[in-house]
């Protein structure tokens, strides 16, 4: 029988600190000093592994060998997920569960989702034409909160879009964080849990009466395998786990801005979109760009993979940041260029902005294609746009997680 190989182990006790140090580039910059897609580590006081590439996705996404029971930490949980929802969840409990997000990513919802974002970018264009000064990120949180909420058949309070979009964003700011960024993100997502909680509360007595189509009615009326009802609880969580990420989409969207900026060619292109231009430059952002990090599942079984020995209960990280920037998946990865994407292959495990593999089966992000359509729409708006970009620090630093530019992005002077 072939003998083991051994998996190169970074040195120390824990190495927590150095991943905080260094963000996005810590399973990156550890691959390169390995020459390995593969190292073993200790980070949070135990042992993992972290992959990086094609094949390192396509192993992480084999149901069979990886589950995410225990994977999420609690203070993830308790910020950007919410505790116990479907992205801790296996096997037929999490695939009936996934279905019931599946089941909101219809053509014809998709179509109402493109419909609503026009409108929602049509009316606030007028608004920044009157205003001096624009920060891309906050504005575009708050019409994407808007957007999310219409889409998701929730009432949408005038007087509390700010602070609802702040709150979101703040969950979604505090999920690589430690200490008052950490604390503003729990804060936000008990506030945030309590309304979706009255939201589901008012659905079922009859008092909101959203239509059957949208994420409201099916999280309230969602029956689990046992065809009992989700907790309300547990419903306002899933419903979250819909307008949470629409309104994270307003990172791509401030990156996308900032990609037009400094590639003014583009702008023309976006507008024209000719040969599906516009779904070019919508992948090379989510590619480019650092969001999500990397994601966790735990080994289910012992097994053997490239002859490395896997663990049962080992923490495995898949590194999503890296993978889209791995130079043995894609030409001069440092470089923006959408039309790299023409002759890309499609696969599902080397281009994984918000995960790979499957949909239905697997813990793929059941918003991606929610996210293209988005993002497809507010950029042709912001194309089009003519604004002046003053001076400001538009550095992105890739120790923090999640990362954005600085200033998140400020315009002024902006007409149509
Ligand atoms: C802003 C852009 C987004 C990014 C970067 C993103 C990223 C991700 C990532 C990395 C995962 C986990 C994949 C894994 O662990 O294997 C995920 C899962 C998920 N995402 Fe997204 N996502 C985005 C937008 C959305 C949207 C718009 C929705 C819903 C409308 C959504 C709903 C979900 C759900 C429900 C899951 C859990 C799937 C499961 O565990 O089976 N996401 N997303």
């Amino acid at each position: 029988m072939a003998k083991d190989r051994r998996v190169p182990r970074e040195k120390g006790l824990d190495n927590s600190l150095a991943l905080m140090q260094e963000g996005y580039l810590y399973i990156p910059n550890r691959c390169r000093q390995f020459q390995s897609n593969i190292f073993e580590t200790r980070l949070l006081g135990q042992k993992a592994i972290c992959m990086s590439g094609e094949e390192a996705a396509k192993v992480f996404y084999d149901n069979d060998r990886f589950q995410r029971k225990g994977a999420a930490p609690k203070r993830v949980q308790k910020t950007l997920f919410g505790v116990n929802g479907v992205q801790t969840m296996d096997g037929a409990s999490h695939h009936h569960r996934k279905q019931l997000f599946m089941s909101l990513m219809t053509p014809k919802r998709l179509q109402v989702l493109k419909d609503i974002t026009a409108e929602q970018w049509q009316a606030s264009m007028t608004e920044w034409e009157r205003q001096g000064k624009v920060v891309v990120l906050e504005e575009s949180r708050k019409i994407l909160y808007r957007v999310g909420c219409k889409w998701a058949g929730v009432p949408v309070e005038e007087g509390k879009v700010a602070q609802h979009a702040r709150d979101l964003g703040s969950m979604i700011d505090a999920f690589g964080a430690v200490g008052p960024r950490y604390q503003r993100g729990r804060l936000a997502r008990n506030r945030m849990e309590q309304w979706a909680r009255q939201i589901i509360k008012d659905v079922r007595s009859g008092k909101w009466k959203p239509s059957e189509e949208t994420a409201a009615y099916a999280m309230a009326f969602h029956r689990d395998l046992n065809n009992k009802r989700l907790t309300t609880q547990m419903a306002a969580v899933e419903l979250l786990n819909i307008i949470r990420p629409i309104v994270a989409i307003a990172s791509f969207i401030t990156f996308g801005a900032m990609a037009i900026h400094q590639h003014p060619e583009v702008r023309e292109k976006l507008w024209a979109d000719a040969d599906n231009y516009r779904q070019l430059f919508v992948q090379e952002v989510r590619r480019f760009y650092p969001f999500g990090p990397f994601t966790g599942a735990r080994v289910r079984r012992n097994f053997t993979w490239q002859g490395y020995s896997f663990k049962k209960g080992t923490l495995v990280l898949l590194d999503i940041y890296g993978t889209n920037h791995h130079p043995e998946i894609w030409e001069e990865p440092e470089q923006f260029r959408p039309e790299r994407f023409q002759t890309w292959k499609g696969s599902p495990f080397d281009f994984i902005p918000q995960g790979g593999g499957e949909y239905e089966m697997g813990h793929r992000c059941a918003g991606e294609w929610v996210t293209i359509e988005v993002m497809k729409t507010s950029l042709a708006f912001l194309s089009r746009m003519d604004f002046r970009v003053p001076a400001q620090d538009l550095s992105i630093r890739l120790s923090r997680m999640p990362t954005l530019p600085k200033s998140r992005f400020i315009i002024t002077d902006v007409s149509r």
